[in-house]
């Protein structure tokens, strides 16, 4: 393994003094737990990250989104912050981490890592603090209040286990305010010494040299009984604040948010050109209905929700995924969606979790090499920055056996060794279990095989990602609807200057066929972009027929006649 990782090419592109590197980036998400442990004791570190950089920088990947690594009673993955300014001490080590930033910056590429700023762990000593001495420095750092019947209109987020959005503390004899779980408590966002200390903490961690946040959970920053506990003008506000201090100090690092919202409201995020808030936004709505068009074998939902997809500011990004760390959210979808896609995705009660679906991308995609191909290919060619989510680029399986959201969040597979390669602990010691099912079991899914096998998704996903980078276009170019009149392809031009890249995807699980109206391409020539051989002309009048295989694709570039 060592020696084949060795033999790797090194990565060419640098996106260490580009402003704008976050528009042309890939990101992957890669969580410190469980990605490689260096020492042995069952838990990945950030030495171990470290020693598998060169993996990433070869994969093509640009830049790192690190989910929570400080100290943290772990509760909910380490999104129950104890200290922001530590590491927790099973991960290494404040001089890892800063080792960390050097060597990702070494290699061309960007880190980026997440701010819990709505909430704290109920172990935070602010909070703790804040129930034993409510007249003290810490006394309104929470939202406290002597009823639970305020802001009833709020919806629970977490509802297969809180009633409420408030909880009881026995000793302030008051309740306090969570939109997650009950040991969350929210920030009181309304004192300034909060938001102070957010802005406090945010330099903390620009000042080592970090590339950016992501914001979790930005939308219920504020509460107030107008507006449900989310998107209130004061949380645009302290946002708009907060990318200004960003951009003067520390220009050049990005904000990412985290704001499950339908598009308008998701849109808000970015603020406008003169007052901007992020640079990025997860694109909450896209991603549930890529499921939705793939099983229903017909695009139409897609393309509904890119048509009210607003068009960010100059600078500002969405950012595209299929899976991540949590639950595939179904809180975007119609009512009638999220029962079509629980009955197709989660036959199992086991598989659901909160309002999602606690899967991995292989096995929601029954494993098929066609269907995570064509998922691969349309994030990376929709509007938007891809993230990525570790194991998924060797279609690694989960385990729903495993409680909550842990079962997308086992160890990385590196070989097909003990532990998959990913620690030389006792079986039994890891953090997590290794998966062992039948049909994705570490012998056979590992990096060590895909790079020894030049044709598999690895090797698909190296090949796909520096396809990209090559082509603006799919960074920095505008989105335009391409007509099909076959409901299963979907079709797409995405043109930056002169370059014109058409997509056009076949969701049906059989052969089909489509003509594409390309009216301003009448004659037009056409190249694939992978081999870049010269494929059929638009016809002169502005139609190209295309036949597909089941779930295949197409990447072409356009020219003008
Ligand atoms: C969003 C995070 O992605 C999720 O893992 C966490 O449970 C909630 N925020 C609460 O922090």
């Amino acid at each position: 393994m060592k020696e084949l990782l060795k033999s790797l090419p090194k990565r060419d592109r640098d996106l260490t003094n580009d402003p704008l590197w976050y528009r042309n980036a890939v990101f992957y998400e890669v969580m410190v737990r469980a990605f490689h442990d260096s020492d042995g004791d069952g838990i990945g570190d950030l030495r171990g990250l470290i020693k598998r950089l060169d993996y990433l920088a070869w994969l093509g990947v640009d830049a790192l989104w690190l989910p929570p690594f400080y100290p943290s009673p772990m509760r909910d993955g380490g999104y129950d912050v104890a200290d922001y300014r530590g590491i927790d001490p099973r991960y290494g080590t404040m001089r890892d981490f800063e080792k960390l930033i050097k060597e990702v910056h070494k290699r061309g590429m960007r880190i980026t890592i997440d701010l819990v700023m709505n909430h704290t762990s109920d172990q935070h000593p602010w909070f703790q603090a804040s129930r034993t001495d409510p007249d003290g420095p810490y006394g309104d750092y929470y939202v406290w209040s002597d009823t639970d019947q305020k802001w009833t209109d709020a919806r629970i987020i977490f509802t297969d286990v809180e009633t409420s959005n408030w909880a009881w503390d026995a000793h302030r004899e008051q309740y306090y305010w969570h939109r997650f779980y009950s040991h969350q408590p929210d920030l009181n966002f309304e004192n300034p010494a909060v938001q102070q200390e957010m802005f406090d903490i945010a330099r903390f961690w620009l000042k080592k040299g970090i590339d950016g946040f992501r914001l979790d959970a930005v939308p219920y920053l504020f509460e107030d009984e107008d507006n449900s506990g989310e998107n209130d003008p004061r949380t645009h506000q302290f946002l708009r604040d907060l990318r200004k201090m960003v951009d003067t100090e520390f220009p050049g690092a990005v904000l990412l948010a985290e704001a499950n919202q339908p598009p308008h409201e998701a849109a808000e995020y970015f603020g406008t050109e003169e007052e901007p808030e992020c640079h990025m936004c997860f694109h909450f709505p896209v991603m549930p209905r890529i499921f939705h068009s793939l099983k229903a074998e017909d695009a139409t939902r897609l393309r509904e929700v890119l048509h009210d997809t607003p068009v960010p500011p100059a600078k500002g990004q969405w950012s595209t995924f299929l899976r991540n760390h949590d639950e595939l959210t179904l809180e975007m979808v119609s009512e009638d969606e999220r029962h079509q896609m629980f009955d197709w995705y989660a036959p199992h009660p086991q598989m659901k979790a909160h309002t999602g679906i606690r899967r991995r991308l292989a096995p929601l995609l029954d494993n098929s090499e066609q269907a995570l191909e064509l998922a691969h290919a349309l994030i990376l060619s929709l509007p938007g920055t891809p993230c990525l989510y570790y194991g998924d680029e060797i279609a690694m399986g989960d385990n729903v056996w495993l409680p909550d959201r842990d079962s997308v969040r086992t160890p990385m597979q590196w070989t097909p060794d003990r532990n998959a390669g990913f620690s030389d602990a006792d079986p039994g010691a890891l953090y997590l279990p290794t998966v062992q099912s039948l049909l994705f079991h570490y012998n056979g899914v590992n990096i060590e095989r895909s790079l020894m096998q030049p044709t598999s998704l690895l090797f698909w996903m190296r090949r796909f990602l520096k396809a990209r980078a090559e082509h603006p276009a799919f960074s920095d170019g505008g989105y335009k609807d391409v007509p099909s009149d076959n409901p299963a392809v979907f079709s797409f031009l995405r043109t930056h200057e002169d370059e014109s890249v058409l997509v056009a995807m076949n969701f049906s699980t059989h052969q089909s066929s489509a003509l594409l109206t390309l009216e301003d391409y009448a004659g037009g020539k056409v190249k694939t972009i992978i081999s870049k051989t010269p494929f059929q002309d638009v016809g002169d009048d502005g139609t190209l027929r295309l036949t597909f295989g089941p779930q295949s694709f197409y990447w072409l570039v356009v020219k003008h006649a």
